[in-house]
Order: structure tokens, then C-alpha cells, then sequence
């Protein structure tokens, strides 16, 4: 058989610069073969002339274009070894009021299409009783602060869904391993901006705009971590024949589980300081 022994890895949300991008070429270094996908072709225009990647479009908010790009991979592999849900969305603004159709959306994109790509590949993984799926949560999740609340709550929901799944699917042979990345390097700070930019002016919380447009770049600082790193480090993590769980990687990880452990009243005060509420 032509791909014999190779891993196939479909990955989600590999727009260049971004995660997904550093995930696919890390695979693909691995000896895999990966399905590279993004809403469009064309910002994944460097990774067409490499003969390990097979590019194809995908929306994971449409069941149309994930049918049919689960149906394209099994029709070229005749396999899904690894599934990754990496395309994500942020959301920055005051909860009280941010719109309702900001967080749908993050909703939408996060844990929907994290879900419809799971229940696309599950009958084939467990018809096969093999399979891994990979689902992108945040650190965030482990000390929820200020202005990206919404952001925070859809990767807990993915977190929560990966849990569940994890139990629900092991009869299947099918692994569920939750990725949390700390801060990295990638395009969600600009992407998170150009979202903050269509928001309405806030009321109560004018006083605070400052502080809540700074979080849509927080990730992005000096020391965030490359996303090449990251993706290299995940990419082993995943291969191995019995991984983890859960897998942590990243600037600012580390705060972050110790946040988690202090009393949350501590942790507000942190949080009040750090994020200026
Ligand atoms: N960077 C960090 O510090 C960090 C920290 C914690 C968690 N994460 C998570 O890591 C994952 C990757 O994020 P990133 O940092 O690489 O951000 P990014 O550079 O903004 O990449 C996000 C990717 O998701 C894609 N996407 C958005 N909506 C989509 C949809 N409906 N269908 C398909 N693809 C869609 C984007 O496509 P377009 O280019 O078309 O918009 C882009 O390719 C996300 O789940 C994010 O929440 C990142």
C-alpha cells in the first residue's frame, strides 16, 4: 500500500503564521502525512508545493465542507489516524456586554466545530478501533480573568467535551488528548483585534476600554513561545504510542497552574492587579 505505515493527521485552522501552520509542517516532519486545512487556500499558499501536505478548504462551522473533506481524506487514505481540532476564535469584550451573536460565534467555531469534525471522523476511527482526537483548549481555562470571558468559556466547554469524549470513546479504541497552550506566537492577537474593532462602543465599562483592547494581544508578548516550538513539542507529544491526556506547552503556562491551586480570592487579587478590573 502506497501510505503504508504513515500517520494521516487532519488538522484544522492552518492559515500561515498561526498554530495549525507550525502543527502541520511539525507532522509533516514526523513522517506524516497531513491534511492541512483553512477556510481558504490561499493562506496556506506556502504549504502548496510540499508534496506531504494534501491542502484542502475547510469551515468547521459548516457541515457541508466537513463532510466533504473527511469524505476527500478517507477517499485519498482510506484513513483519519489524528484528528486536530486547532481552529479557534477569540473573543474580547465585558461579559455584561459583549454581544450575544460574538459569543454564538465563538461558540460556534470553538466547541461546535470542534464537535462536528469529532462526530465527522468517529464512526471511521471506531469502525477501525484506532484513532486519536486532539482538541486545543487554553490555559485560560485554569484561572478565567477578565475581558475574554467568553473566549474562556468555549475552551472550557472543549475541555469539559474532551473529558467526557475521552471515556465515551475509549471502548472504541480512540484516543481524546486536550492540548493547552500557554502564550504562543501566532496571528490570534491581530485576528483578536480586528474582532474587538467591530464590537460597540461599551457603556459601563468605557473607563476600562484600555485595559479590555490590551487583552486581545496578551498572548502575544515579548517571551511568548514560537509557535514552531510548540508545534514541535505537541507533535512528539501526540505520536507517542501511549500519549497523555493532557498536554501542556508555553509561556505562561506554569503561572497559570499555580493560579489555579491558589484560593480564588487570592487569585482575584492577582487578577485585579494583572488585568486592571
Ligand atoms: N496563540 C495562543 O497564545 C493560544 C493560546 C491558547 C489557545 N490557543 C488556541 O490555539 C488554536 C490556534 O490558534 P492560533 O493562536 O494559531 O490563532 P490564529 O493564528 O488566529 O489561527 C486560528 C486559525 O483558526 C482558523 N479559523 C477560525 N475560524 C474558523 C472556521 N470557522 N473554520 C476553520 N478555520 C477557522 C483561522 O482561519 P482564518 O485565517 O481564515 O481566520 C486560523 O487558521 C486556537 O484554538 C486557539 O484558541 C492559542
Amino acid at each position: 500500500m502506497e501510505f503504508c505505515g504513515q500517520q494521516v493527521v487532519l488538522i484544522s485552522g492552518c492559515s500561515q503564521g498561526g498554530i495549525g501552520h507550525a502543527l502541520a509542517r511539525a507532522f509533516a516532519a514526523e513522517d506524516c502525512l497531513v491534511v492541512a486545512t483553512s477556510r481558504s487556500l490561499s493562506s496556506m499558499a506556502d504549504l502548496q508545493e510540499d508534496p506531504r501536505l494534501f491542502l484542502q478548504e475547510l469551515d468547521v462551522v459548516s457541515d457541508e465542507s466537513v463532510d466533504h473533506v473527511v469524505s476527500s481524506v478517507l477517499e485519498k487514505y482510506g484513513r483519519i489516524d489524528v484528528l486536530i481540532n486547532n481552529a479557534g476564535v477569540q473573543c474580547v469584550g465585558p461579559l455584561a456586554e459583549v454581544p450575544l451573536s460574538a459569543l454564538q460565534n465563538t461558540f460556534n467555531t470553538n466547541v461546535y466545530g470542534s464537535m462536528r469534525l469529532i462526530q465527522a471522523v468517529v464512526p471511521h476511527m471506531a469502525s477501525r478501533k484506532k484513532g486519536k482526537i486532539v482538541n486545543l483548549g487554553s490555559v485560560t481555562v485554569l484561572a478565567p480573568g477578565p475581558w475574554a470571558g467568553g473566549y474562556t468559556a468555549s475552551k472550557a466547554a472543549l475541555q469539559a467535551l474532551s473529558d467526557s469524549l475521552r471515556l465515551e470513546l475509549r471502548h472504541f479504541g480512540i484516543n481524546v488528548i486536550t492540548v493547552v497552550p500557554g502564550a504562543i506566537r501566532s496571528n490570534i492577537g491581530n485576528s483578536a483585534l480586528a474582532g474587538y474593532n467591530q464590537m460597540p462602543e461599551w457603556k459601563l465599562y468605557k473607563p476600562f476600554e484600555a485595559a479590555i483592547r490590551a487583552r486581545a494581544t496578551m498572548s502575544q508578548g515579548p517571551h511568548s513561545t514560537s509557535a514552531e516550538e510548540f508545534a514541535k513539542r505537541t507533535a512528539a507529544a501526540i505520536l507517542k504510542e501511549n500519549p497523555l491526556a493532557w498536554f501542556s506547552y508555553g509561556h505562561h503556562s506554569t503561572i497559570f497552574a499555580i493560579l489555579y491551586h491558589l484560593p480564588l480570592f487570592i487569585r482575584d487579587f492577582v487578577m485585579k492587579k494583572a488585568m486592571k478590573c
